[in-house]
């Protein structure tokens, strides 16, 4: 029986950020993280048995689906391929256990090709790694399903469904860390080995990405994770995240999106300042990103004075993400143009994270 699947998974902006690993080899976490999940911004991949073959081989293609849009293979250095290929292995040789522990049954599958794409232009500043494996992590265990129909249900299955996604959520999480909070939404919350969705009655926003560096940053955030260590102010860094995890949790529930908003600000300057103050010192910031930061502070303590408060946060690297409402999104809109002028901009509504697009025979 073939076993083509695709799936696809989302990208996800931390609001409280994963900086700093307990555990170097399966990406433990320092700290608890809480993030949002995106929808458009996501990667596809899909895998087709090879007949023959013995192993996972990279076509270096889009998967069919992703043809027809604006999807782009990522151009993968030969260390990045290396890395996706052996998570992929990793995820295969787990695929038994977690499929049996999920009730599911398991079926081999000796040699498959990979493909996959990014909804998001290369070199658009967005990190696609948190997507690729998340898409790469249920793609392969997916194809390990004997009914891979059956897979998906359960997958879909709000009781049996979340068992699965956050066994999914930790596999994925050793080959990239953030990867684990993109298999479920709209409000996820990591801490050790777990992650799970967070209640929130908060009402549904909009994430415009203000791209102020498109190319390739010059610290990897592997490296950052290491560099942070070595900085004065690591000392407490574990007990502000966690602290601002719970205050975050708290203010989705009472959907206080003020709150929301001063607790993402204390939280990506806290995770810079550590940047900034390591051994060896570095920094993501490019002067547009401070011109824009110190014309968003204001709105961000006061509100806009038209459409009220802005979440306002960085990851690592210069671009500038503003959390809006939905519902406020085209006066937003405007309001970011007369900010900044032909400034490259993206935008993604949020949601619910990796789903399987395509299990079977066929294109
Ligand atoms: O998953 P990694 O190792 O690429 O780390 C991501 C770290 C940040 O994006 C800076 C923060 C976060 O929590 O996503």
């Amino acid at each position: 029986m073939s076993r083509l699947i695709r799936a696809r998974a989302p990208s996800n902006i931390a609001l409280v950020k994963y900086m700093g690993k307990a555990d170097a080899l399966s990406n433990l976490p320092a700290n608890p993280s809480v993030s949002l999940t995106l929808s458009g911004l996501a990667t596809e991949v899909e895998l087709r048995p090879a007949p023959g073959a013995t192993g996972f081989h990279w076509v270096s293609e889009a998967p069919v689906s992703a043809r027809a849009g604006a999807w782009r293979v990522p151009t993968l250095s030969d260390r990045g391929v290396a890395r996706f290929l052996r998570h992929a292995e990793r995820a295969a040789a787990a695929a038994p256990e977690l499929l049996a522990d999920c009730g599911l049954e398991f079926a081999p599958i000796e040699g498959a090709e990979l493909r996959s794409a990014n909804s998001f232009p290369a070199g658009a500043g967005i990190a696609s790694s948190a997507s690729s494996f998340a898409a790469l992590t249920l793609t392969v265990i997916a194809a390990h399903a004997r009914d891979p129909q059956a897979f998906r249900r359960t997958l879909e299955s709000p009781e049996r469904g979340s068992s699965l996604r956050a066994r999914l959520a930790s596999l994925s999480r050793q080959g990239s860390g953030s990867s684990c909070r993109s298999f479920d939404g709209p409000w996820v919350r990591w801490e050790n080995a777990e992650a799970r969705p967070l209640r929130s009655r908060l009402e549904p926003l909009t994430d415009f990405v203000l791209l102020v560096r498109e190319s390739e940053k010059a610290v990897g955030s592997s490296e950052a994770h290491s560099r942070v260590l070595s900085s004065p102010l690591w000392k407490g860094r574990s007990e502000r995240a966690a602290s601002r995890a719970s205050e975050l949790a708290l203010a989705l529930e009472s959907a206080d999106f003020q709150a929301v908003c001063a607790l993402a600000w204390a939280e990506f300057q806290d995770m810079h300042a550590l940047f900034h103050s390591s051994a060896e010192r570095f920094s993501y910031w490019e002067p547009e990103s401070e011109r824009l930061l110190e014309a968003l502070q204001p709105w961000v303590e006061s509100g806009h004075p038209r459409l009220g408060p802005v979440c306002v946060t960085m990851d690592a690297g210069a671009n500038v993400h503003v959390l809006v409402p939905e519902r406020l999104a085209p006066d937003w809109e405007r309001a970011l143009t007369k900010l900044a002028p032909g400034l490259p901009r993206l935008s993604d509504a949020q949601g619910l994270g990796a789903r399987v697009i395509q299990e079977g025979e066929g294109e």
